[in-house]
């Protein structure tokens, strides 16, 4: 009987503890739940010997709910914190490392500094919102500290300005999710906007552009309207350096170098290879005039430098060194004189001679540079860092040679990406990096051992704002992947548990909410496949959430939450719009996914494809070209086939005799991203898949002409194989982006009617 007795309040007790799921972003390295709970009183008391700013930042969140009042150790204290006792000295050099323990009558949180102690602070409130309308939290000892040191968020206030409230917002958002570092893009093509006192003109001029660029890149549109002048005076730096401190997150300025400079350009053309008059760029992208590495370029950066330093007190300064075009390098005699006088290979030994210099001039000011992947060209100045942005190779090559990281891969770590369906998101860079893909990175490359692995020093996102033109969109492109983040660079993501980080995440929309935050609501978003069935192809419509939440239309009105729920795959008819939208408690949750169908005798018949698309640009495979939807230009990563330098050559078994008279198929021409209409088309028939005979063969100019929407009459046919065979542009010729590169070709839906 006793036994029993046992068993029965264990198997209760485990269920009390599985029903605890702490809302806590990012999840503590170790939770122990003890016996008890802690009434969370109306008069909460605090020890008068707590770190007070950090306590006053505390108190603040919650003034509307509680009595806060500091009183004496004897008076029935709720918050204290003590230090951890000393272990050894690796212990105590643990900045950001505390615990919390909470009992039936106080919190006592441990920690070795004030930032440990805040970051105790940010889990406790976590952990207040949660358990405030109850009034008790359950008794639970939480040890944490995070795995990397640099756990980072960039912000471009270059493509498009926040002022300081707006900035001030975002380093709120990375103090409240554990985030310790605020990279400050400050300077770029499009505008220079930090005050400079030796050099006004750099505000006084580069602060302006003419016009921006709107809408997508290959528009080429642009609004007509002056932009600026906008930057920040060195005393609204001080301010904002001052917040951040505050919060125990370090502001490393960004100072590009030596290409991105066409606004400091504007300013002092005379720092440029070629005379001038140059300006504040209008459009996105990279810019063939930079710096000159001249003495007197470099004693402009340096005294910039000198300022820059001054204002901000972190360990390194980041000098961009990305996208620098040697175009005018080559051609620019003194350029050409200092690579033979300092005996370097070529223009990427100029390169790293010029990030070598600033190097050593940084470093005599106590400070160490970090810089984009591209500092690593023609060799790593000394004690440089590298931000690995162009995939992990850079960071990768940097730690295995003794330099410190920071990781942020474009597919992981790019928050201008769309992260979810591009119609159904802003405009945006491109790219596709939802939550998921967020959530699943590891920052450290699988390739390094336990002791290169040391000098991977963390993980930033960064948010680059051409497409981003106000704060809320600011807001919307990195919640909740800031979530994500924040978890990676804690330690404690598992790709495996995405599921229930998922509905830690939607417990926080509650405190976004709450703080008018804007968000993306992507991981509401109804996903839709396309299904082959008998006599076509079917629909099939799916969410992470609860699948009765889905509501549908086939008459293109908006889904409401009346219409009708998706059960089954909804059969696909000739021209079709599918809309759908998650509902929950008939609230509309998501965006309104809208896929449009337009089917032919191709659809959902056996497709096979000689050459393979290339990896990225394969989507469903084949069957993407018979599916019954059309190719969108926005979603070259969905709906088309990409191949690089490889014809298309796919084979249609229709299944019985089928006539038709027309045959269609689509290819896109986009030159700036090597991507050229086809050659050349051939149609064949066959009836038994063996012998074909050509019924349709067309050109380059026709294909020109079409614009890449081709419709062939081919006559009246009869036949159960169709083959189509589509021939790639070849080798890219002179004078376009991608020159003597195998030139891409995108192709979708291949019809028959
Ligand atoms: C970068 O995205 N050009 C660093
Ligand atoms: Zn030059």
């Amino acid at each position: 009987m006793k036994r029993f007795l046992l068993l029965f309040s264990m198997i209760f007790s485990g269920l009390l503890f599985s029903q605890t799921q702490l809302n806590l972003i990012p999840y503590p390295q170790k939770v122990e739940f003890q016996k008890g709970e802690f009434i969370i009183p109306e008069n909460f008391k605090l020890d008068q010997n707590l770190p007070k700013q950090e306590t006053e930042y505390f108190k603040k969140h919650f003034s509307n709910l509680f009595n806060f009042m500091y009183g004496k150790k004897d008076e029935g204290i709720h918050l204290v914190n003590s230090l951890f006792p000393p272990k050894s000295i690796n212990e105590s050099q643990k900045k950001e490392k505390y615990s919390i323990e909470i009992s039936s009558d106080r919190i006592n949180i441990s920690s070795n500094t004030d930032q440990g102690y805040f970051l105790a602070l940010q889990t406790l409130i976590q952990l207040f919102e949660q358990y405030k309308d109850s009034g008790k939290i359950p008794a639970m000892k939480i040890e944490d500290e995070p795995k990397f040191a640099w756990r980072g968020m960039h912000l471009d206030v270059c493509r498009h300005f926040f002022t300081i409230e707006e900035v001030k917002q975002y380093i709120d958002y990375l103090a409240m999710y554990k985030l310790n570092t605020f990279h400050w893009h400050l300077t770029d093509d499009q505008g220079w906007r930090i005050e400079i006192k030796k050099y006004p003109k750099l505000t006084q001029i580069g602060s302006k552009r003419k016009e921006s660029m709107i809408g997508a890149y290959v528009d080429n549109t642009f609004d007509g309207k002056p932009y600026g002048p906008y930057f920040y005076t060195q005393d609204q730096i001080k301010e904002v350096v001052k917040y951040a401190t505050e919060r125990h997150i370090t502001v490393v300025p960004e100072i590009e170098m030596p290409g991105h400079a066409l606004a400091a350009l504007s300013a002092y053309p005379e720092l440029a290879c070629t005379k001038g008059p140059f300006e504040s760029a209008t459009k996105w992208g990279v810019f063939d005039d930079v710096f000159c590495p001249k003495d007197e370029t470099f004693t402009f950066l340096q005294n910039v430098l000198d300022e820059v330093i001054n204002l901000f007190p972190s360990q390194y300064i980041h000098i961009g060194g990305d996208e620098c075009p040697k175009t005018r390098w080559k051609e620019c005699a003194h350029c050409q004189e200092l690579i033979k006088k300092n005996n370097l290979k070529d223009e990427h030994g100029l390169q790293s001679y010029f990030i070598h210099r600033i190097e050593k001039y940084v470093n005599s000011k106590g400070r160490k540079i970090i810089g984009w992947d591209e500092i690593l060209e023609g060799g790593l100045a000394p004690n440089a860092a590298v931000m690995s942005w162009t995939g992990i190779k850079g960071g990768t090559e940097a730690a295995k040679s003794g330099h410190f990281a920071v990781m942020t891969p474009g597919s992981y770590c790019y928050f201008d990406h769309y992260q979810g369906d591009p119609q159904t998101e802003p405009n945006a860079f491109g790219g596709f990096t939802p939550l998921e893909k967020v959530y699943s990175y590891n920052p450290i490359p699988s390739e390094l051992n336990a002791e290169q692995s040391k000098y991977i020093l963390g993980v930033q996102a960064n948010l680059w704002t051409e497409y981003i033109l106000d704060f809320k969109q600011v807001q919307y492109m990195i919640f909740p992947r800031l979530f994500a983040l924040s978890e990676v660079g804690w330690g404690t993501s598992k790709p495996e548990n995405y599921k229930g980080f998922e509905n830690r995440v939607v417990e926080h929309f509650k405190i976004l909410d709450k703080m008018n935050i804007n968000y993306a609501k992507s991981i509401y978003n109804i996903s839709g496949k396309v299904i082959p069935n008998s006599n076509g192809v079917s629909y099939e419509l799916s969410t992470s959430q609860d699948p009765s939440g889905i509501k549908f239309t086939i008459d293109g009105s908006e889904p409401k939450s009346n219409s009708a729920t998706y059960q089954n795959p909804i059969p696909v008819s000739k021209e079709m719009t599918v809309k759908s939208a998650y509902f929950e408690n008939g609230e509309l949750k998501s965006a309104i996914s809208s896929q449009n169908f337009s089917t032919s005798k191709t659809t959902g018949k056996k497709i096979t494809l000689e050459n393979q698309p290339s990896e990225n640009y394969s989507f469903g495979g084949a069957f993407t070209l018979v599916d019954g939807i059309i190719g969108n230009v926005k979603q070259l990563g969905k709906t088309w086939l990409g191949f690089q330098g490889k014809d298309v050559v796919a084979t249609i078994d229709l299944g019985e005799k089928t006539q038709f008279s027309e045959v269609y198929f689509n290819t896109l021409d986009n030159k700036g991203s090597w991507i050229h209409f086809a050659k050349s088309a051939t149609i064949s028939i066959s009836d038994d898949g063996k012998n074909f005979k050509t019924v349709k063969e067309i050109g380059k100019d026709e294909i020109l002409k079409a614009k890449g929407k081709i419709n062939l009459k081919v006559g009246n046919q009869s036949a159960k194989f169709l083959k189509i065979k589509i021939e790639n542009a070849g080798i890219i010729p002179a004078g376009n982006p991608g020159a003597d590169s195998k030139a891409w070709l995108f192709v979708d839906e291949i019809g028959a009617q």
